[in-house]
C-alpha cells in the first residue's frame, strides 16, 4: 500500500512520514524541491507544487492513500481542493486530512475558514476519510527559547482560562494509525493533551523549570498582531491574531472525554505539555 504525504518536510508531515514507515507503509512524500538528504531510507520523493494541478496529479498516481496537510498560506483552501479534487478522480482509497480543533467555532479566522470548507468537502464527496483536529502545537514553544531564557517572558498571548495543546507525535501517530488500520472511515479525532494550557501556567512552569522569573506578556491582542508583522505577512499576522483572540473571547478548551478517545485510539495517554517542557529545559540547559 502507497501513501502520499503532503507536507512532509515540515514538523508534522516529517512526523507522519517517520510513523507510516514504523508501520510497514510504502511512503512518497510531495515536496517542492529534492531534499540534499533524504532522512528516511526507502522514501520516495516526488516534486511538484501543490498549486500545480498536473504536478500534483503525477504525485497522486499510482498512490493507494493521502494524508493530506496544507500550511497556513494565502491560498489554503485553492491547495487543499486541488489535491482532494485529484484524489477523489484518481479514486484513492482513503483520504487522512489535519484539520484544527474547534474548526467549525472559529469561521471569522481565515485559515480555520479553509478547514472547514476541506472538511466539507470530504464529508460530501465521498471518498472515505479520516479527520484529525489538532489543538495548538506543543512544539510550536521551541521558537520561544530566547524569549523564555534570555527576556524571561512567555509571549504568547493564550489568556488564563486553559486552552487545548496538541503533542504532534500524537498527531503523527493517529495519522499512521487512521492510514494503516482499518475502521476508520469517516471518524472525526480530536488530538488534545490531556492538561489544558494557559499563559500564566506555563509562564510559571517555566520559571520552575528554567529556575528564573519568567513573566507572561498578557494579551494585548492590537500589540501582539503589531508585533508580528515584523515577521511574518500581514495577512497572517492578522490571521493568527484572531485565532489566539478567538480563543481568549470563545474559549478553547478539551475535554475528558476528547482526551479519553484519544487515549483509546493511540494505546497511550497523549503526551502532556509539563512533559514536552521537561524535557525542553533539561535540553536548553546542557
Ligand atoms: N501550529 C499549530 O498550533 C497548529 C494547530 C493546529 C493545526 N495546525 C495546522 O498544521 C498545519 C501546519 O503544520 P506544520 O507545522 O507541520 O507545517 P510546516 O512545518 O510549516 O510545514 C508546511 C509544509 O507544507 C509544505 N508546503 C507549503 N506550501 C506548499 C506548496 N505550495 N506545495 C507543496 N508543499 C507546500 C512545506 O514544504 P516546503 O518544505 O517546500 O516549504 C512544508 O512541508 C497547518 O495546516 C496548521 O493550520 C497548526
Amino acid at each position: 500500500m502507497k501513501i502520499l504525504v503532503t507536507g512532509g518536510t515540515g514538523n508534522v508531515g516529517g512526523k507522519v512520514v517517520s510513523e507510516l514507515v514504523k508501520r510497514g507503509a510504502d511512503v512518497r512524500v510531495l515536496a517542492r524541491k529534492q531534499p540534499e538528504e533524504n532522512a528516511e531510507t526507502g522514501v520516495e520523493i516526488v516534486t511538484g507544487d501543490m498549486l500545480d494541478p498536473v504536478s500534483v496529479e503525477q504525485a497522486l498516481r499510482g498512490v493507494d492513500k493521502l494524508f493530506l496537510l496544507n500550511a497556513v498560506v494565502a491560498d489554503e483552501l485553492t491547495q487543499a481542493l486541488i489535491a482532494y479534487g485529484i484524489a477523489k478522480r484518481l479514486g484513492l482509497k482513503h483520504v487522512t486530512y489535519l484539520s484544527v480543533f474547534k474548526v467549525d467555532q472559529f469561521r471569522d479566522v481565515p485559515h480555520f475558514a479553509s478547514k472547514l470548507a476541506v472538511e466539507g468537502a470530504l464529508r460530501e464527496f465521498g471518498v472515505p476519510f479520516t479527520i484529525l483536529r489538532p489543538g495548538y502545537y506543543i512544539q510550536n514553544d521551541l521558537g520561544l527559547k530566547d524569549a523564555l531564557t534570555k527576556a524571561g517572558v512567555y509571549p504568547m498571548p493564550l489568556g488564563t482560562a486553559g486552552i487545548a495543546a496538541a503533542d504532534m507525535r500524537d498527531i503523527a501517530e493517529a495519522a499512521a494509525i487512521s492510514l494503516t488500520e482499518d475502521g476508520h472511515e469517516g471518524q472525526t479525532y480530536d488530538i488534545v493533551s490531556p492538561t489544558l494550557i494557559s499563559g500564566p501556567g506555563n509562564a510559571a512552569l517555566w520559571s520552575d523549570l528554567l529556575g528564573k522569573e519568567i513573566k507572561y506578556a498578557g494579551h494585548d491582542f492590537d500589540q501582539w498582531e503589531q508585533g508580528m508583522r515584523a515577521r511574518m505577512p500581514g495577512w497572517s499576522a492578522y490571521d493568527l491574531r484572531m485565532m489566539l483572540q478567538g480563543y481568549f473571547e470563545r474559549g478553547f478548551a478539551s475535554t475528558e472525554t476528547e482526551v479519553a478517545r484519544l487515549t483509546r485510539l493511540l494505546g497511550h495517554k497523549p503526551r502532556s505539555y509539563e512533559e514536552f517542557a521537561t524535557e525542553t529545559a533539561e535540553l536548553w540547559k546542557l
